[in-house]
């Protein structure tokens, strides 16, 4: 898996298609979900270059919370839009279990049509300021992914009513965002970016904006996300609830410096 693959400035690779056709899988271990090899991201603005992400390596196992912490600059939101396929690294791999039985498949090989579909079923995406659009309510704002995915309208009200119930919001439905606190809002966005069954969720800050209480009730979704299989890879600022994951990895100046253990309850977080 040594060779370097680059990207064009929109995200596509340099192959052509017949090279694409004829790029090969690889076979990755069915519990991983996600592999990212010697990632390198470079900003140059003017005279200075940052190096945003510096030699990256990362896996993702099926299950596993990973909490992402670091000084404002190191990299971390870098991160989560490359592994997102928002963003795209200047070389490395990101290499995907596409069908969830270690068929791994690099972002740098797709086609920009796996591409997207990747971004809308395999991966969700959580933010700190919500991203939801406001004239839809939540419902409709968790119901478009799927219908993006051209799921049908039975499966679509089956799925966001029970995610929507599951997490809590089952009486708020049909509000529209300004009309749901700052961790209703969040719920919602959870919701949207569980509705597609993705293989990882990928969150940048999810409770940047919410106060202590909210907070934990966040972490106690992901934390049973987690108990039901979900992999998580969460960015966050809060040193506390960052120990709840299971490795907490820290990000400096583009590179991993650290890996410490996790696993602290939930209840324990705020104790002194
Ligand atoms: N589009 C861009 N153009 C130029 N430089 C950028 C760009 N995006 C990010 N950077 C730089 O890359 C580095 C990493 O930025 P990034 O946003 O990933 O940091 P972060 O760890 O998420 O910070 P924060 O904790 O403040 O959100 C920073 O030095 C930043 O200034
Ligand atoms: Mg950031």
């Amino acid at each position: 898996m040594g060779s370097k693959l680059e990207y064009n400035r929109c995200g596509e690779n340099k192959m052509n298609k017949q090279e694409r056709a004829t790029a090969k899988s690889v076979r990755i271990d069915p519990d991983t979900v996600l592999i990212a090899e010697n990632l390198i991201k470079t900003y140059t603005t003017g005279n200075s270059t940052v190096a945003a992400l510096n030699n990256i390596n990362l896996k993702v196992k099926k299950g596993e919370f990973i909490a992402i912490v670091g000084p404002s600059g190191s990299g971390k939101t870098t991160l989560i839009n490359c592994l997102g396929a928002l963003d795209f690294p200047d070389s490395g791999k990101i290499i995907y279990n596409v069908d969830g039985k270690g068929m791994g498949l690099d972002l740098a090989v797709m086609t920009n049509k796996q591409q997207k579909k990747i971004r809308l079923s395999k991966i969700g995406l959580i933010f700190q300021f919500y991203n939801l659009f406001p004239i839809l309510t939540a419902y409709e704002n968790v119901e478009l992914p799927m219908i993006i995915d051209k799921k049908s309208p039975q499966e679509r009200e089956k799925r966001v009513k029970y995610l929507l119930k599951r997490i809590g919001l089952g009486e708020r439905m049909d509000h529209l965002p300004s009309q749901l606190s700052g961790g209703e809002q969040q719920r919602v966005t959870i919701s949207r970016a569980l509705v597609n069954e993705p293989l990882i969720i990928l969150a940048d800050e999810p409770t940047g904006e919410l106060d202590t209480e909210t907070t934990t009730n966040i972490i106690k979704i992901f934390l049973e996300l987690k108990n039901a299989g979900e992999s998580i890879l969460m960015v966050t600022h809060n040193k506390r609830i960052a120990k709840t994951a299971d490795r907490i990895i820290t990000l400096t100046d583009g590179v991993f410096t650290h890996e410490t253990k996790g696993g602290k309850p939930i209840e324990d977080i705020y104790k002194h």
